[in-house]
């Protein structure tokens, strides 16, 4: 994003440059200076901004000049309708949830913390420091740097209760963010054509990297308190399944936790079947009241294969996961990594790294906790008070979002739609479903820029609401 100065100059100079000529001479850059009363830096940065634009050429000592507008040709794509065929279903639309909007709306769509509550600045330190170490100019072993496997390790170890053997750092795989673990741990473990349980409704980035791979989704129904047990028996007993996919901590969407007894049972049944638990705890760091132990610390047996990402709680741009697995899972799955990514780069490894091991990464973590806290309740407060029809069945002890439900009547799409128009971005609950969602949810964020604007936002969505009663 151009800071505000220069992407005013941008516009100013766009304007001039529609009325002008091809060839025509710029004013010199001391002269935008005077006129925009902005700085040389800033005038800089608008020119580079229209010379990557293709507005404005700069000949070096000569000037900048308005480039001559090439007519656009419309390119002909119709031979690859023949050479790619049908649409396959698992072609879908990137999820609202991932859509990039102007900093002027309010966005409650979006799965990843605003950038005020990152630690920003260990991990910028982070990174000037890792552009100064070997890891900025070599290659990094496939499963990853050996420290961060460590870290990773001990994480996950720290949590295990007595007489449950810790992972090793050998056990873990990094990858570049756990949406690409999701394909390769889908497509080592169960395979195409084959079925993988899933709770509904689910992350939608599983669905669509299980898609992806082609292995059949079979939902189990899920709630405030996580999957029902005896769905989940059933669904084991019948489809042969081999692997589930679960968030027991503050599931995105419903913001679920599993009670102790549930991960007890769901690991009896993993036991039972032979299967695996492919436990997904994205939101590790994101715990509000309470703290996440995740299934994995429970199991020595190689049935759960742990996830753990840092892109959302460090940086997006740090684009880090942990997979822990135990046994020929483990190889299967590496070998999966190296065959899509050979290895994932040692400089976002060791910046990452750098970041959760700083003394300072605890205390932000304890101040996040709180910036949290009170953000979901300030959109809970604002949802009450101009939405009185919308539920919010549980309240989550953590995570980043709320699963609201509107009355069964709601077009959620028009009410999506509606909200944008007006300045609101939510995103539709449909897409977590695997099937018919059962409901009409929208999934908000309360981790998005601009909390104040929460009660706006909330005063949009019931008017919008009202205008379909
Ligand atoms: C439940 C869940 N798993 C995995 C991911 C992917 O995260 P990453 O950024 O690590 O790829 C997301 C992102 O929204 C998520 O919500």
């Amino acid at each position: 994003m151009y800071d505000d100065s220069s992407a005013r100059i941008v516009a100013g100079l766009r304007e001039w440059i529609a009325a002008a000529a091809p060839g025509a001479r710029l004013p010199s850059s001391r002269a935008l200076v005077a006129q925009y009363g902005a700085s040389p830096v800033t005038v800089q940065k608008a020119l580079r901004t229209l010379t990557s634009q293709g507005a404005v050429e700069t000949r070096p000592g000569v000037g900048t000049f308005v480039r001559a507008v090439r007519v656009a040709r419309p390119n002909d794509y119709g031979w690859q309708t023949a050479a790619l065929g049908p649409r396959p279903k698992a072609v879908q639309q990137l999820s609202r949830a991932l859509h990039s909007v102007p900093n002027d709306v309010i966005a409650l769509h979006s799965g990843y913390p605003d950038r005020e509550l990152l630690p920003e600045r260990l991990v910028r330190a982070a990174f000037n420091r890792a552009a100064r170490s070997e890891a900025a100019v070599t290659r990094s072993p496939a499963a990853g740097v050996p420290e961060l496997q460590a870290w990773f390790a001990a994480e996950l170890g720290a949590a295990s209760p007595v007489g449950i053997a810790p992972p090793a750092p050998s056990d873990v795989v990094v990858f570049p963010g756990s949406q690409a673990s999701l394909s390769t741990t889908f497509r080592a473990l169960v395979g195409a054509g084959r079925p993988l349980l899933v709770e509904s409704p689910t992350y939608w980035g599983a669905l669509l990297a299980a898609d992806q791979v082609g292995v059949q989704v079979v939902p189990v129904p899920s709630g405030p308190q996580g999957p029902d047990p005896d769905a989940l028996a059933r669904a084991f007993a019948q489809t042969g399944a081999r692997a589930f996919y679960a968030q027991p901590h503050f599931a995105n969407p419903t913001g679920a936790r599993w009670s102790p007894e549930l991960s007890d049972e769901v690991l009896r049944m993993a036991r039972e079947h032979g299967a695996y638990v492919i436990e997904d705890d994205w939101a590790h760091d994101f715990g509000i009241t309470q703290d996440v132990v995740p299934l994995a610390a429970r199991d020595d047996g190689g049935h759960v294969v742990y996830l753990r990402s840092l892109a959302k709680c460090v940086s997006p741009a740090v684009r880090v996961a942990g997979l822990v697995a135990r046994g020929p899972a483990r190889e299967r799955i590496l070998a999966g990594a190296q065959a899509e990514s050979m290895y994932v780069s040692g400089m976002l490894q060791t910046a990452a790294l750098d970041v959760v091991t700083q003394p300072a990464w605890r205390t932000h973590l304890r101040g996040l906790r709180q910036q949290l806290a009170a953000r979901r309740d300030l959109l809970l407060g604002a949802l009450r008070e101009h939405v009185p029809a919308a539920r919010v069945e549980h309240v989550p002890q953590g995570g980043l979002n709320l699963w609201v439900r509107f009355p069964d009547t709601t077009d959620t799409a028009r009410l999506v739609q509606d909200c944008e128009a007006a300045g609101v971005v939510v995103a539709a609950g449909d897409e977590w479903f695997p099937a018919e969602p059962t409901g009409a949810y929208l999934r908000l964020n309360y981790s998005g820029p601009n909390p104040g604007a929460f009660p706006e936002g909330a005063r949009v969505i019931g008017e919008m609401l009202a205008r379909q009663a």
